[in-house]
């Protein structure tokens, strides 16, 4: 009988070795390396039947298919996969457990099932049971969405290709395995193989399935990052578990938009489409104004959305003062620091300064510099920024205002939530009048300070 071989996989990025390492020199992550059985791949089955059904062919003999979408029936959901999931493709859903991830796919059965299409959701974490107890309290009733709770991927390979389902929902990703490879379910090698059956599944049969990944506390989807490459939209699903909102971001599609966001509101039957986010942002947004709070139009996707930045600057007990950064990057945040100190002349070096982004949401994008710079000037100096006016662009280290993209959106936006006065960069050009909002174009941050700052 041949040795039984085993390798350590990192279970972070997937970097594999003959010996234990305390650190993988592939991702950096400490203590990840876990042993594995390294099972030598043999011919399979999946392979053969793969290359048999697609011989190569000319490029001018293919017969192209037109892409067929089905739609989800939930318009930010259909808005994030490029309008509809595409028929035979492979979709990974990732996010934190408990997030919504089971729910939101629940969900997108039943209304699939309202249309007609048979759906096979495996649950390989929780009972049927489990499945129709969530299936009621979402109001999900259907006689064409089966649930198969099942671990074993060869079994739910048979099913599928009996039933012949329209859209297959794999509940989770880590909990099922393969009986080709020895290593326990969860494992990279398990991951990575089992998504790859289930891929030539979905070529070979032109079904759509739809996998759910969780996502390690370091933010790697399903740990190895190696399932990210071989799917072709990865879904990203994201938000505060202590507030209600969830945000669908799609970080990878090979048939849409990336960088597209769908935004819902989790409440007692279920996920709700939130049809003006700027508002859910805007909620708690005091209108009596204080000093260090802006409004900036980010742009999510090409989706503008308003949101509340807040600053907090106060005297240092510490040797080194403090700089905490809540939804907007740290490096930003000094770097706006720098510029403020050096172009302005504000003193910052015995002060703590915090920045925070109201409602919880993550804004990566230059074009809120200067939101977060006048934030800080209205918290040191204590005067209050005008409630009316929202504020874009991004701020160069010279203290120049740059340009920012999909300006028009943006202001759209905030004349649709009434703000009367919008700051945008001097060299971003307009074609469209507006009538209701009062656009002040700024070359330099201290024009934007004079401009917006009221004593
Ligand atoms: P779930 O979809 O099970 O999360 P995941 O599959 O990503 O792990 O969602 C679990 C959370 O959602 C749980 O904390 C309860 C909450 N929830 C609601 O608030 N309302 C609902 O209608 C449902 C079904 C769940
Ligand atoms: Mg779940």
């Amino acid at each position: 009988m041949a040795k039984v071989k085993s390798k350590y996989v990192c279970q972070s990025c997937g970097y594999e070795t003959a010996g234990y390492l305390g650190r993988c020199p592939e991702c950096g992550s400490w203590g990840s390396f876990v042993e594995e059985i390294d099972t030598p791949i043999t011919k399979k089955a999946s392979d053969i039947e793969l290359i048999d059904s697609m011989p190569p062919m000319k490029l001018d003999d293919i017969e192209m298919n037109s892409e067929i979408r089905v739609s989800t029936n939930i318009s930010e959901f259909d808005r994030v996969l490029g309008g509809g999931i595409v028929q035979g493709s492979l979709v990974l859903i990732a996010g934190d457990p408990g997030i919504g991830k089971s729910t939101i796919l629940l969900q997108t059965s039943g209304e699939l099932s309202k249309h007609n299409k048979k759906i096979l959701y495996v649950s390989a974490e929780e009972s049927a049971s489990q499945i129709k107890l969530r299936a009621e309290r979402l109001e999900v009733k259907s006689d064409s969405l089966y649930i198969y709770p099942q671990t074993n991927l060869e079994l739910i390979r048979k099913h599928i290709e009996e039933m012949k389902p329209d859209l297959v929902i794999v509940d989770s990703i880590q909990a099922i395995y393969t009986s080709t490879i020895q290593s326990s379910a969860g494992s990279v090698s398990q991951i990575r193989e089992c998504c790859n059956i289930l891929m030539q599944i979905a070529k070979s049969k032109n079904i759509s399935i739809i996998v759910i990944g969780h996502v390690t506390k370091e933010g790697n989807i399903a740990g190895p990052k190696v399932l990210e490459h071989m799917v072709d939209t990865v879904i990203q699903f994201e938000g505060d578990k202590t507030k209600n909102y969830r945000i669908l971001r799609s970080v990878k599609n090979r048939f849409g938009n990336t960088s597209e966001v769908g935004i819902f509101e989790m409440g007692n039957h279920g996920l709700s489409e939130v049809i003006n986010p700027s508002e859910l942002f805007l909620k708690e947004y005091n209108q009596t104004q204080t000093p260090g709070s802006t409004i900036i139009v980010t742009s999510e996707g090409t989706r503008p959305l308003l949101v509340e930045i807040q600053a907090l600057v106060g005297t240092t007990p510490y040797p080194a003062p403090r700089r905490i950064a809540n939804g907007v990057d740290t490096g930003r945040v000094l770097q706006i620091l720098a510029v403020l100190e050096k172009r302005i002349g504000l003193n910052l070096s015995k002060q703590d300064v915090y920045v925070n982004v109201i409602g919880g949401i993550d804004v990566n994008e230059p074009a809120a510099d200067l939101g977060i710079a006048l934030a800080i000037v209205t918290c040191v100096r204590d005067v209050v920024f005008d409630s009316h006016t929202a504020i874009v662009g991004e701020i160069g280290l010279s203290g120049e205002i740059r340009a920012v993209n999909h300006i028009e959106k943006r202001i759209n936006e905030a004349q649709k939530l009434g703000f009367k006065r919008i700051i945008i960069p001097a060299s971003n050009e307009i074609q469209e009048e507006y009538k209701d909002i009062k656009i002040i174009k700024v070359k330099r941050i201290l024009e934007a300070i004079t401009r917006g700052v009221t004593n």
